[in-house]
């Protein structure tokens, strides 16, 4: 019996953790067992590591110092939640995960993107998701909505050019991978994009072998 992996990713105030939420219920409602988490912070160390790197009040850091953190946080999360909730056949939604890094730290920061894939790599212990789905809006729209639900953290500081090249690094990553990241449009009304959410997640579990065992279902 295998789990899925299944990743949200997107630029700030995408929708992404509430799409993540909603997904998690429906697949929930069709009978998989689910576990919904995030990075940074889907362990307890996770969450020490998150205050870290997110307060703006906080410490300023090196880029260097930023990246290794988020690497830290993924290599504690890999090895305590999502491996082993994969082997007991769980889904495992995850709001955010490597395409972050690489589009925040490579993309966005600028840091070198050989040595981002490589520690990257190292970090998830070789795990890829089996489908990501990135959520693509304009800076000025998904930045406004953040303003509006007064969420601010060190990220939401940045200039709008370092948030244009995370959406470019988002859409690069999403040309380069077409067969694991869709791509849907977040601008649109929350239903509407709940529909293609849902929509994607439903033909992708309709193609996977692994299926719990449901009237119904056979
Ligand atoms: P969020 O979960 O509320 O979106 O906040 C997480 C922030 O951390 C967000 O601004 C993106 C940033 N981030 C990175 O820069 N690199 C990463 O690898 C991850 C997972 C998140």
């Amino acid at each position: 019996m295998k789990g899925f992996f299944i990743t949200f990713e997107g630029i700030e105030g995408s929708g992404k953790s509430s799409l993540a939420r909603m997904s998690a219920e429906h697949l929930s409602s069709l009978g998989y067992s689910v576990v919904l988490t995030r990075e940074p912070g889907g362990t307890p160390l996770g969450e020490m590591i998150r205050k870290l790197l997110l307060d703006p009040e906080g410490e300023p850091m090196t880029p260097l110092t930023e990246l290794l953190l988020y690497f830290a946080d993924r290599a504690e999360h890999i090895g305590k939640t999502i491996l082993p909730s994969l082997k007991e056949g769980k889904v495992v939604i995850c709001d955010r995960f490597s395409d972050s890094t690489i589009a925040y730290q490579g993309y966005g920061r600028g840091l070198d993107m050989e040595t981002i894939l490589e520690l990257d790599r190292i970090a998830r212990e070789g795990l890829t998701p089996d489908l990501t789905i990135l959520l693509d809006l304009d800076v000025e729209t998904g930045l406004g909505r953040n303003q509006a639900a007064r969420k601010f953290d060190r990220f939401e500081a940045e200039d709008l050019e370092f948030h244009e090249k995370v959406r470019n690094g988002y859409r690069e990553i999403a040309r380069k991978s077409p067969e694991r990241v869709r791509l849907v449009n977040a601008s649109l009304p929350k239903e509407a994009v709940w529909d293609q959410v849902r929509e994607v997640l439903e033909s992708f579990v309709r193609s996977q072998t692994y299926r719990i065992d449901l009237p119904g279902n056979r």
